[in-house]
């Protein structure tokens, strides 16, 4: 049996102006993680065994277009038939939930299939055949959760541009929380295409205040100044408001965390749903936050020292 893993991923800041190459700061969340596993099988098909889907990979539900295109061409790459091989989703990252579950299941897949056929496959091939997956499953994507699945590094990302590791050291937590909502990327995405084509000038300047607020995050982050960081998150999260990509549960949960004393909270991904974050100074202060956030509706927290 061969096995692939992979981890999630949570952007911190710049979610959807990155789509209109802004940049955007996201991070690997080892805290939830997808492991997949292939064994050979008499079968001349490809079985898939997961949560959301047991059965012939071919007939799969639409939302698995991404990862059945991405894993028939990764076959095809390795020079192995698409065919005699179970493949099995072991996932504990809730899925349409900001986290980069689509990603991580691709990645996860092809590191398996990898393994299954003794063949190296180098990150930038591997990121290629997340790429094909993420642009099904979202539309257009920015490419940023497959890069920081793949890379598994903080990255400072700019759509199209090479990728560049983002190495910083903050000692406070990350606080994310599960709405139990599940996200729409596509929608979102599609929802701030549409401020563009109805109200141009507040997309760009919604989209340019989210841009300057991502470089003024990698310049808190640098000097360690998670005041600062906390203050921006929550500047962020009134940006995301105005792009129509945040929902009631979201900004309870974003208000919650701040009467809790986070120093600063936003929704993170692409929103109508999914999870938020809240940094904390203390682990304390961040378990406090996370016990808050679920008398408040959240279905799950997790947290995350960013040190
Ligand atoms: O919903 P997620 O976690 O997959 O994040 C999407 C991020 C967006 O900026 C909204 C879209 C993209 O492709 O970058």
């Amino acid at each position: 049996m061969a096995t692939g893993i992979a981890c999630g991923k949570i952007i911190l800041i710049g979610e959807h102006a990155v789509v209109y190459h802004q940049p955007a700061i996201a991070i690997p969340f080892s805290a939830v993680q997808v492991r997949a596993h292939i064994k050979q099988t008499d079968d001349s098909i490809i079985t898939l065994n997961s949560s959301i889907y047991s059965g012939d990979l071919a007939h799969a539900p639409a939302l698995l277009d991404g990862l059945r295109t991405a894993f028939e061409k990764a076959c095809f790459h390795l020079a192995i038939q698409p065919t005699n091989m179970a493949i099995t989703i072991d996932s504990t990252i809730p899925f349409e939930r900001g986290m980069g579950s689509s990603a991580s299941v691709t990645a996860a897949a092809i590191r398996a299939l990898a393994q299954f056929t003794q063949k190296p496959l180098d990150d930038k091939t591997l990121k290629a055949f997340v790429d094909i997956s993420e642009n099904i499953a979202h539309g257009s994507s920015s490419g940023i959760d497959a890069s920081v699945i793949t890379y598994e590094t903080p990255l400072y990302y700019v759509k199209n541009q090479p990728l560049h590791p983002f190495h910083y050291s903050l000692d406070a937590y990350l606080v994310v929380a599960d709405s139990g909502i599940t996200g729409n990327t596509k929608d979102a995405v599609s929802r701030v295409k549409h401020l563009q084509e109805t109200q141009s000038e507040l997309h760009q300047q919604l989209i340019e205040q989210l841009g300057q607020l991502t470089k003024d995050t990698q310049q808190a982050l640098l000097q360690q100044n998670a005041i600062a960081v906390g203050k921006i998150f929550s500047q962020a999260h009134h940006c995301l408001q105005q792009l129509t990509v945040s929902t009631p549960l979201l900004d309870t949960l974003v208000d919650t965390a701040l009467q809790t004393g986070a120093l600063g909270a936003k929704l993170t991904g692409g929103g109508l749903g999914g999870c938020m974050i809240a940094l904390a100074s203390s682990k304390q202060q961040a378990e406090q936050i996370a016990n808050n956030l679920k008398q408040a509706g959240a279905v799950n927290t997790y947290i995350q020292h960013l040190l």
